[in-house]
């Protein structure tokens, strides 16, 4: 089911608010995740990163993480949004292979994710789309 324009740049906005809260002191390189949950609840996440590089956490699992350990499973959407510290977004901040996966894990294969530059200029695609042919429990049965 696609998700109302409203509801997508309220998403969006909510993308920005949480990337205002990115600690990336490394990158310079805000992320703002708004995960909407099918009951209608939005969780919010932004990239938080370490000093061992590899330790960094990115803003959608931040979101995604921060649901399912509240007892939240069931996801409709998520936008996202990225820019460099300072700037404008120039360019839509695509989910990484790692949180594309971590999607799949929770998420439908229509899941919707909303990459953004700003609330009149984003685009929708499923994780099917993004995470096609992907590997899932169903591989080990
Ligand atoms: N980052 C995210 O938060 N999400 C992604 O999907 C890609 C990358 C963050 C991690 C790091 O803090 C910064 O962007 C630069 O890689």
């Amino acid at each position: 089911m696609e998700i109302d324009k409203s509801l997508i740049q309220n998403l969006i906005n909510e993308a920005f608010a949480a990337a205002g809260n990115a600690y990336c002191k490394y990158s310079g390189y805000h992320v703002g995740a708004a995960l909407l949950t099918v009951n209608g609840k939005i969780f919010k996440g932004c990239n938080i990163e370490n000093s061992s590089y590899g330790a960094t956490n990115c803003a959608e699992r931040t979101a995604i993480f921060k649901a399912v350990s509240e007892g939240e499973r069931d996801f409709e959407a998520i936008a996202i949004v990225g820019f460099i510290d300072g700037k404008e977004p120039d360019s839509y901040a695509y989910p990484c292979g790692i949180c594309r996966q971590v999607m799949s894990e929770f998420c439908d294969r229509d899941f919707e994710i909303i990459v953004a530059k700003s609330v009149n200029d984003y685009k929708l695609y499923t994780l099917n789309e993004l995470l096609p042919e992907s590997f899932g429990a169903d591989n080990m049965i």
